[in-house]
């Protein structure tokens, strides 16, 4: 963390990679993000996951392996364990206590279910835990995650997750599409003020475990859709001239120097569906919600294309 900050910091533009958002108060607060009014992804997710949970678990079939990189609380394969009843789940997660903790109250609701959590970076690498049993694997990748990789790492990641659950294996995931700019800009600018907490949790996290000392009051949330780019940007807004220090390295900001925290891409079926295909996933299926605000997609890998491991969030 401290190399990726330093390194991000000195570019120009400033930038700070958006994994680290995710420490434990990072993680509470992107949970509270989900249950703003504004933000509709998570609620056109679960409509189409509760609505078509049989369908969906038919798709995957009984005693699958079920992975789930990034799984947070892993709050959305409830919707899906009553009807897909898979032989193990695995989440992986980045923040090691949260992902305990998460863990433990889902072995206490399903007694039945084979947990085998890991501790890892998705970013960087799929590594299975060791001693999982024998069955097809299947990814899910819901919350439009896959957006914040820049389209040339999706396309990696996509590769690697073929790879992890071989020829036969399947992966169900959840993208965010394309809408009308308001729409987007207003997800990522709740009234709550939670987007804007969370984006500044990352201060406030280099501030902590890097010795730093941003002033939180000085740097303001930015969030804003970029049309021809097809993505959310957000940043963090220098409010006056200012020095940090970071590390014990200074760093200098101007009023309205902007760190940039965040991309968040946005596909239309056609470019998630040519996206994935050219991973050696092939689409068998896809849902959207009434609005069609969100698709969710179902794709088997039928061939292993080169070069899926080696990728990272830009
Ligand atoms: C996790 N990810 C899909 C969220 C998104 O919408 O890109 C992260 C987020 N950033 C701000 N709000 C939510």
């Amino acid at each position: 963390m401290r190399t990726a900050v330093l390194e991000g910091l000195r570019a120009d533009p400033p930038a700070i990679p958006p994994r680290f958002f995710y420490d434990t108060r990072g993680s509470e607060l992107f949970e509270a993000i989900c249950r703003q009014p504004e933000y509709y992804l998570p609620r056109a997710e679960r409509q189409i996951l509760r609505e078509n949970a049989a369908e969906i678990g038919d798709w995957l079939g009984d005693g699958c392996v079920l992975i789930e990189p990034g799984a947070g609380a892993s709050v959305k394969v409830r919707l899906l364990l009553e009807y897909a009843r898979p032989g193990a789940y695995v989440p992986m997660d980045i923040a090691g206590d949260f992902l305990r903790r998460s863990a433990g109250r889902l072995a206490e609701e399903y007694p039945w279910l084979d947990i085998h959590a890991a501790c890892v970076d998705f970013c960087h690498a799929l590594d299975l835990p060791e001693g999982l049993p024998a069955g097809r694997r299947v990814a899910f990748f819901p919350g439009s995650s896959l957006g914040n990789f820049e389209p040339r790492d999706a396309a990696c990641f996509l590769r690697g997750i073929a790879r992890m659950v071989g020829p036969g294996g399947g992966l169900l995931i959840g993208v965010d599409t394309k809408k009308d700019s308001d729409r987007l800009n207003a997800a990522y600018n709740d009234c709550g003020g939670v987007t804007a907490a969370f984006n500044l949790n990352l201060l406030d996290r280099i501030n902590r475990e890097l010795g730093a000392n941003f002033d939180l009051d000085q740097f303001e949330h930015r969030a804003f859709y970029d049309e021809d780019l097809g993505r959310i940007e957000m940043h963090l807004e220098s409010r006056r001239e200012q020095r940090v220090r970071v590390a014990g390295e200074p760093f200098d900001f101007d009023a309205g120097t902007r760190i940039h925290t965040e991309c968040s891409y946005k596909y239309s079926p056609a470019e998630f569906t040519t996206l994935a295909e050219r991973a050696g996933l092939r689409l068998r299926r896809r849902w959207q919600d009434r609005e069609c605000l969100f698709a969710v997609y179902y794709l088997e890998c039928d061939s292993l294309k080169p070069d899926g491991l080696e990728f990272a969030l830009a």
